[in-house]
């Protein structure tokens, strides 16, 4: 295997640019209860001021000697931390970090997010690098022939996930969820269960009117909206809709907007409180952040109190043979989520308490909604930008179902255009440019470089979307190159014969709801743009500056003017 060893020895720490163009920008992280690490950027507001005090001294011989044993013990431990991949570890390059911090401080002091600051480090080193955390030893991978060994030629050695933290273990309930749970039987059998209960075509179909209520109120609000406003706020509208269906197909309720909100509003208050803090790095500053174990413990009573009467209600319902539960109840016994978790025995666990199911349903309502509501925004971004592009989708969807007809799931699975629209937002904007961590499942080794098992491996898949190398024009969004005679038209985002997007993950983890996430964008969309034309609102067009919000959006959340098609 050839060594992807860097030249420098020891480089410096690379001057950083601050420009979000495309050239520089484009770099980031994912989302939801999955969310990795990257939200240093947080760390970073805090101003840490010192005040150095200067006394001049005669300097006794015990002096000098504490002097020149401090001078030892500082560059045995810049030896013993700095990763610069020649050390006896063999550990990938990467910038020399400081005594016992690593390269933390030197992200934090940056304040930018992480996804940045990894985007220009890897013009730096390269394919492969190692970045050091306080004592979490991160290992970023970039490049696509690397990405592919690692999760499809070697996909289960690569397919485990890393440590929690201590606030993520309470939400996760020490690792009782699809998207934390290592690599073993545990996992197994939850992914099976989600795979086969919740997203398998037959269940899909039979959900069909989860889909058809919730866009019926998502055109109406829209309505409303533009009525009282003048415009419509794109991103916060598909945020509730996706929600809405989640928690439908999660407990087989309709429930009402208001409960729907409560829910939304505590998942992104749990997403928020479980970002890494300094502790997650340096574990011996946790009795420094006692506070926020507190408040995540409250936030988690807060959780488990808005949805376990939906999961008892549920249970009320499925035990009666669907003769009591109220009038929410809608989907039929054993067609929600939940119902498939009430009997499920999980290797090493038993049954599974109350508690670890508000975890389950909670991981599926965070992860499909941000991501999906995400590409729906930008995708709509571009049409309002480019009204030849909405004009076209408008014709192959009126093509398909004629002026006045109704847009219906099988309809979307036809419209190519639409499909290309959709695999070009994904490519240009990823909703996530890391994959969540993973994580070795024993010491292996990569592009010539060790792995450590407790080490974290990151993708950062967002390059391999930009690389002119694998892409046309890469900045230019051209759904067109997804069709015939494209530069795109081959691509296959389960990656299994090579890489070169991958918004959903490839391999063992690649995002096991990623066709339903699919439908999603294309009802939003395709009923969206029947029912309007959607153009920007005068004297400000929208702008295509992004930030880190889970997954990566629009700065200004995309607002834009709609005229009813039939006027
Ligand atoms: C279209 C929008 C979506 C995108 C872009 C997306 C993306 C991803 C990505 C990047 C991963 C991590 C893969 C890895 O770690 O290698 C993932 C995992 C996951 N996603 Fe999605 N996802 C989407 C929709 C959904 C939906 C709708 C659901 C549930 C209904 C869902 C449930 C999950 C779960 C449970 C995992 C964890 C898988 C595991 O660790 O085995 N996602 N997704």
């Amino acid at each position: 295997m050839s060594r992807l060893r860097h030249s420098a020895i020891y480089p410096r720490w690379p001057g950083l640019c601050e420009s979000h163009s495309w050239s520089t920008k484009h770099i980031h992280c994912h989302y939801y209860s999955h969310i990795t690490f990257f939200s240093l950027y947080n760390l970073s507001h805090s101003h840490p001021s010192f005040i150095l005090t200067t006394k001049t001294t005669n300097m006794p011989l015990l002096d000098l000697l504490l002097l020149a044993f401090a001078f030892f013990f500082l560059r045995w431990w810049w030896r013993k931390w700095s990763t610069t991949g020649a050390g006896p570890k063999n550990l990938p390059p990467g910038p020399p970090g400081w005594p016992i911090v690593g390269n933390l401080f030197q992200v934090i002091l940056q304040r930018r997010h992480f996804i940045y600051v990894i985007r220009d480090l890897r013009q730096k080193y390269g394919p492969i690098f190692t970045m050091q955390m306080g004592q979490r030893t991160l290992i970023i991978v970039t490049n696509a022939d690397l990405i592919h060994e690692a999760l499809i030629q070697r996909g289960p050695l690569f397919a485990s996930r890393p440590k929690d933290s201590p606030i993520r273990l309470i939400f996760s309930m020490g690792k009782c969820a699809i998207n934390s749970a290592e690599y073993g039987p545990l996992w197994r059998s939850l992914r099976r269960n989600f795979v086969t209960e919740m997203i398998n075509p037959l269940r899909i179909k039979q959900c069909s009117w989860i889909r058809k209520w919730a866009m019926e109120a998502h055109m109406r609000r829209v309505r409303e909206e533009a009525q009282e406003n003048g415009f419509v706020e794109v991103m916060s509208n598909c945020r509730l809709t996706i929600c809405s269906i989640l928690i439908c197909l999660c407990f087989g309720a309709k429930i009402e907007e208001q409960r729907i909100k409560s829910i939304e509003s505590i998942l992104k208050d749990v997403m928020l409180i479980t970002l890494p803090k300094l502790p997650d790095f340096l574990p011996v500053l946790t009795p420094l952040f006692r506070r926020q174990v507190r408040q995540a413990r409250e936030l988690r009573k807060k959780q488990v109190e808005l949805l376990a009467p939906l999961i008892r209600n549920r249970k009320r319902y499925v035990e009666s043979e669907g003769k009591l539960g109220g009038a929410e109840m809608a989907s039929p016994v054993g067609a929600a989520y939940v119902d498939s978790l009430f009997g499920l025995e999980v290797p090493g666990r038993g049954k599974l308490g109350e508690e670890e199911l508000v975890t389950l349903v909670s991981e599926v309502i965070s992860a499909g909604t941000d991501t999906s509501a995400t590409a729906v925004e930008w995708a709509l971004f571009h049409l309002v930008k480019d009204q030849e592009i909405q004009e076209r989708l408008y014709r192959e969807i009126v093509g398909c179902v004629g002026k006045e007809g109704v847009v219906t799931e099988s309809d979307v699975e036809k419209m190519v255009y639409l499909g290309a629209i959709v695999k070009e937002t994904f490519r240009r904007h990823p909703p996530s440019h890391f994959v969540l961590s993973h994580a070795a499942t024993e010491e292996t080794e990569l592009g010539g470089y060790t792995i450590p098992k407790e080490a974290s491996v990151e993708f950062y898949t967002a390059w391999l979307s930009e690389d002119p190398k694998m892409w046309e024009d890469p900045s230019e969004f051209r759904p067109g190159r997804f069709m015939n005679g494209g530069d795109g038209v081959d691509v296959d985002v389960t990656g299994t014969k090579g890489v070169r997007m991958m918004p959903f993950g490839v391999g063992r983890r690649i995002c096991p709801a990623w066709s339903l996430g699919i439908l999603h964008i294309n009802m939003l969309l395709a009923k969206m743009v029947h029912a309007f034309q959607w153009l920007p609102i005068p004297n400000d067009p929208p702008s295509p500056a992004e930030k880190f919000a889970f997954t990566v959006v629009m700065k200004n959340p995309l607002k834009a003017v709609i005229v009813p098609r039939s006027l």
